[in-house]
């Protein structure tokens, strides 16, 4: 389906804030699959950044040609959007010391989970190597730290360090960034027996479970299964996943 571009801001070097009209409500941490034009056969997955009253929100990083081509899109420009897809971050009653953890390109899906999450005690910590982005928007939603591996900005260091000060008071652990920061989540939700939920990233050809590209290998009671990301993900319980 075509939507009209409303926004498409450079809001740090290379990463860019889109929105555009869209009628259906998403759940945190399902995503959207954009065709960004030229000569992209596939279509994109973006994670939903936000939603507010048919308007979604994408923020996107530019790594090749598709997001290249984004980048370049206009207010008033068309794209093709089809979503949302896949299965989010669940929200739970019984839970209500909230501590979300993002790393880097990761952490827009993220943006939307604190604002679904807006009842509870939620502690925010996001990570960056050195120039942090949407910090405003997260702390609207809860208590946020910052941490970058040069020290320009928050602490210095990372995520896992700044996890340590506050993991004894969490009842659930929700995580979207790299594959080694979601590893080390695992391992600190496994070590302090915190459930923990986690959004896991692979190469997407179809995004509506057809063609296996996305496939990730997840623990199942006779050994090993292979989930499709983008069906039964893209979020999965930490325990579940295989790194
Ligand atoms: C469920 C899901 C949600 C995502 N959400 C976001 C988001 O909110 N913001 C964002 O910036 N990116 C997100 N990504 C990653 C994004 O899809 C890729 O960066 C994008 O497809 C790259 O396309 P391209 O044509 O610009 O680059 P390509 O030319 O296809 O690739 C260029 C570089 O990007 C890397 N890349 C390609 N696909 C992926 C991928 N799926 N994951 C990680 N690296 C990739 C390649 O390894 C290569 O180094 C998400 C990916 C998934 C699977
Ligand atoms: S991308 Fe095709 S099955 Fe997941």
């Amino acid at each position: 389906m075509k939507h009209t571009i409303i926004r498409n801001d450079e809001i740090r070097s290379g990463v860019f804030r889109m929105e555009f009209d869209f009628a259906d409500i998403p759940m945190p941490g399902q995503f959207v699959m954009i065709n960004c034009g030229g000569n992209t056969l596939l279509k994109r997955p973006l994670s939903i950044c936000d939603f507010e009253k048919d308007k979604m929100t994408v923020v996107y990083e530019v790594r090749g040609k598709g997001t290249y081509n984004l980048s370049k899109m206009k207010i008033s420009d068309e794209i093709d959007v089809t979503g949302p897809h896949g299965h989010g971050f669940d929200i739970f009653d019984k839970f209500n010391n909230i501590l979300v953890v993002g790393g880097g390109i990761g952490i827009p899906p993220l943006l939307y989970l604190s604002k679904k999450l807006k009842s509870k005690n939620i502690n925010i910590v996001l990570g960056f190597r050195s120039d942090a982005f949407l910090i405003d928007e997260f702390s609207k939603y809860g208590n946020v730290l910052v941490t970058t591996e040069d020290g320009s900005y928050g602490m210095k260091g990372y995520v896992t360090d700044a996890m340590k000060e506050i993991i004894n008071e969490v009842d659930i652990i929700y995580g979207c960034g790299p594959k080694p920061m979601l590893n080390a989540i695992k391992d600190i939700s496994e070590k302090y027996k915190i459930p923990c939920q986690i959004s896991v990233e692979e190469r997407m050809g179809c995004g509506i479970g057809a063609c296996m590209t996305c496939a990730c290998k997840t623990v199942a009671e006779d050994g090993y299964h292979y989930k499709k990301v983008c069906k039964d993900g893209p979020v999965f319980w930490a325990k579940e996943v295989v790194f």
